[in-house]
């Protein structure tokens, strides 16, 4: 597939060469805005992606109003696609609303009947159903859909810090990121004392988890890398995020919260056939 790279489209876009080594993985989603067409099924228990892969925890069940999605392996992409946001609806238009379902990916779909993109929670899968079609529609297992990556509905959330059980202050600090943009990826995470332009960057472990064995002494300030297709930026959070004394368990607010990264120079897709 040939990909051109356009730079500096915009004078608050701050390109670093750097930048290369992070967008190369998310170009192969550098058209997922478009609509795509598959299959989804659902999940039954309601558990499973709450505990899904991505490791949000009881976070999850918060999400979205419980509209979750395990997603197959070309949109987890490895944990990179935990956070994603897609709108998917049901190509029956006698049982399923035009406007589809908004999801939330927070598990990998694990099981994978005729190439199932999205494995939907319940709620989810009958969220699609036109009014009193949600009993019919589940009856289903799978259906034939479209989707196409939307922005997350947090309700204002910003971008948050979880610090994951594991963190050993001051040094050791495991963080796993919520309420990013539902069209972006983080691709980079650096992190320092506030006031210190020494970043230290952090290793992803996996999905939103990152963790760096060199934490400074907090306060402490974060700043990433997010991408959306071909363009991608920092995003600051130049203030205190995480106190001197943070904790275990507790989720910080980052203060700024990701909005999408203009898609410009995205090849010719099918965006025109969703209505
Ligand atoms: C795959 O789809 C075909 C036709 O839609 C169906 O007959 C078959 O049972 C499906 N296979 C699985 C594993 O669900
Ligand atoms: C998000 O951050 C801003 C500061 O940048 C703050 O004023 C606002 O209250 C935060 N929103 C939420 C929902 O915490």
């Amino acid at each position: 597939m040939a990909v051109s790279v356009r730079l500096g489209s915009s004078p608050s876009i701050l390109l670093l060469p750097l930048l290369f080594l992070f967008t190369i993985p998310s170009l192969a989603s550098a058209c997922d805005r478009c609509a795509r067409h598959s299959k989804a099924a659902y999940y039954t228990s309601s558990l499973t992606l709450a505990a899904g892969s991505c490791g949000y925890g009881t976070a999850a069940a918060s999400f979205n109003g419980g509209l979750l999605a395990a997603a197959g392996p070309a949109l987890y992409r490895g944990g990179v696609g935990c956070g994603a946001c897609f709108q998917v609806r049901c190509k029956d238009k006698k049982l399923c609303s035009g406007a589809g379902a908004r999801v939330v990916v927070t598990d990998r779909a694990r099981m994978r009947t005729n190439r199932t993109d999205l494995v939907l929670s319940s709620p989810a899968f009958a969220a699609m159903g036109r009014p009193g079609m949600a009993a019919r529609l589940t009856k289903l297992r799978a259906v034939d859909v479209e989707y196409k990556r939307v922005p997350c509905e947090y309700r204002g959330k910003n971008l948050s810090v979880r610090v994951e059980e594991r963190s050993r202050a001051p040094s050791e600090l495991a963080v796993r990121f919520l309420y990013q943009g539902g069209q972006t990826d983080i691709v980079a995470v650096d992190v320092a004392q506030v006031g210190s332009s020494s970043w230290k960057f952090m290793t992803r472990e996996h999905g939103p988890a990152w963790s760096t064995r060199q934490a400074p002494a907090g306060p402490l300030q974060f700043r990433v890398v997010v991408t959306g297709g071909y363009d991608g930026k920092w995003v600051w959070a130049d203030r205190e995020v995480l106190p001197s004394r943070w904790r275990a368990g507790e989720v910080y607010d980052t203060g700024v919260q990701i909005t999408d990264v203009a898609q410009e120079g995205c090849f010719p897709c099918d965006t025109q056939e969703w209505r």
